[in-house]
C-alpha cells in the first residue's frame, strides 16, 4: 500500500470516479496505513495463497485488482488468482501486474494459472500487456 504503483493505481481510480474501492493485504500493519489514506470503504486482512479462501461472498465485486503482488518472493499464482476470479462477478474485471523476471518461471505457476483459469471459463479472456508504471509527477 505504500510504494509508488500503489499510490499510482489509487490516483487513477480515483481521477475515473471510482471511490466505492476496499483493500485487501495479508499485513495488518499495512492496512493501517493504508485506513490513513482515506481512499478505501473496507480494509481487510486477507491472504492470498493455496488453500487460502478470503472471507468474501463469490462474485461481490466489479474488480479485483493487485499490483506489485504476482512478484518475486511474493505471491505465487495457486490460489491466489482463483479467489480473485471467485470474488469478481460475471462480465467484471480481474487485473493483475507480474513482474516480468518471474512471468514465466514455472514454480511461480501465473501462466499455468492464467491458461487453468480461462479454459475453465472462470476468466474469459486474457490481455497481456508489457509496461511499467508511470513515474509520480
Ligand atoms: C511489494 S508490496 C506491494 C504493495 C502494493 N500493492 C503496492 O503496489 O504498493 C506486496 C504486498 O503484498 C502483500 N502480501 C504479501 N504476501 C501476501 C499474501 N500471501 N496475501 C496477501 N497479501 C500479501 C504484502 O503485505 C505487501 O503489502
Amino acid at each position: 500500500m505504500l510504494v509508488r504503483e500503489q499510490v499510482w493505481l489509487e490516483k487513477e481510480l480515483l481521477k475515473r470516479k471510482f471511490t466505492n474501492i476496499d483493500a485487501l493485504d495479508a499485513s495488518e500493519e499495512i492496512l493501517k496505513e493504508a485506513e490513513k489514506k482515506g481512499v478505501y470503504k473496507n480494509c481487510f486482512v486477507g491472504v492470498l495463497g493455496p488453500n487460502q479462501r478470503l472471507q468474501l461472498a463469490d462474485s461481490c465485486y466489479d474488480a479485483a485488482i493487485a499490483v506489485g503482488v504476482f512478484t518475486l518472493n511474493h505471491v505465487k499464482a495457486e490460489g491466489a488468482m482463483d479467489e480473485m476470479a471467485r470474488v469478481v462477478k460475471s462480465g467484471g474485471l480481474v487485473c493483475f501486474t507480474i513482474r516480468e523476471d518471474v512471468m514465466f518461471e514455472p514454480e511461480y505457476g501465473y501462466q499455468d494459472k492464467m491458461d487453468e483459469l480461462c479454459r475453465g471459463e472462470s476468466l474469459e479472456a486474457c490481455i497481456a500487456e508489457q509496461g511499467t508504471v508511470p513515474q509520480q509527477e
